[in-house]
């Protein structure tokens, strides 16, 4: 199973010059709350803004870049294939970002932990189109700073 999980702001701005816009403790202690013991799966860039491995979680780091290798990651070059196998286990694997990828999981996703941020924020990253309408929310949990929100694909 695929799930996604992001922090937005209302214009679905996610990053800055490949870093995080906002500063939102209490989003980063739900987002390690909900991922710990899984996989997590994001984009060269989101790793390299990161800068290592995340603690008590299996890392895939997404690249095109043959020759790239860091310790405690396993490296992905064909995306579409993980995904493709992954959609179909019951394990569930978080797909954390960014945009890049984000936007090659999406068809693959079937539910979604948004964190809709409070505030105005200058980005240069955003969430890619999404239809909406695949989509149901199931749950709302507001928090200081930002509301989440859990979407479930429609069958
Ligand atoms: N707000 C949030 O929740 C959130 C979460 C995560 C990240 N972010 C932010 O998002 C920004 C980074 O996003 P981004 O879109 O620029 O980069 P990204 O998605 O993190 O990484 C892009 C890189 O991933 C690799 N890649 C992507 N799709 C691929 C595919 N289908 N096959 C093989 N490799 C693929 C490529 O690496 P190579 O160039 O090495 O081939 C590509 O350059 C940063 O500002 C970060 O802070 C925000």
């Amino acid at each position: 199973m695929i799930s996604l999980i992001v922090a937005m702001d209302r214009k679905g701005g996610i990053g800055i010059r490949n870093a995080m816009p906002w500063k939102i403790p209490g989003e980063l202690k739900q987002f390690k709350a909900l991922t710990l013991n899984h996989s997590v799966v994001m984009g060269r860039k989101t790793y390299e803004s990161i800068g290592h491995p995340l603690v008590q979680r299996t890392n895939y780091v997404v690249t095109t870049n043959p020759l790239w290798k860091v310790d405690g990651v396993t490296t992905i070059h064909d995306f579409k294939e993980f995904l493709k196998r992954h959609a179909s286990s019951s394990e569930t694997v978080f797909v954390i970002g960014g945009a890049q990828v984000f936007e090659a999981a999406l068809p693959y996703v079937s539910t979604m932990f948004i964190s809709l941020v409070e505030g105005d924020y200058v980005c240069d990253t955003f969430f890619p189109e999404l239809d909406w309408s695949h989509f149901k929310a199931i749950d709302v949990k507001i928090f200081e700073g930002f509301i989440q929100t859990t979407y479930e694909r429609i069958p």
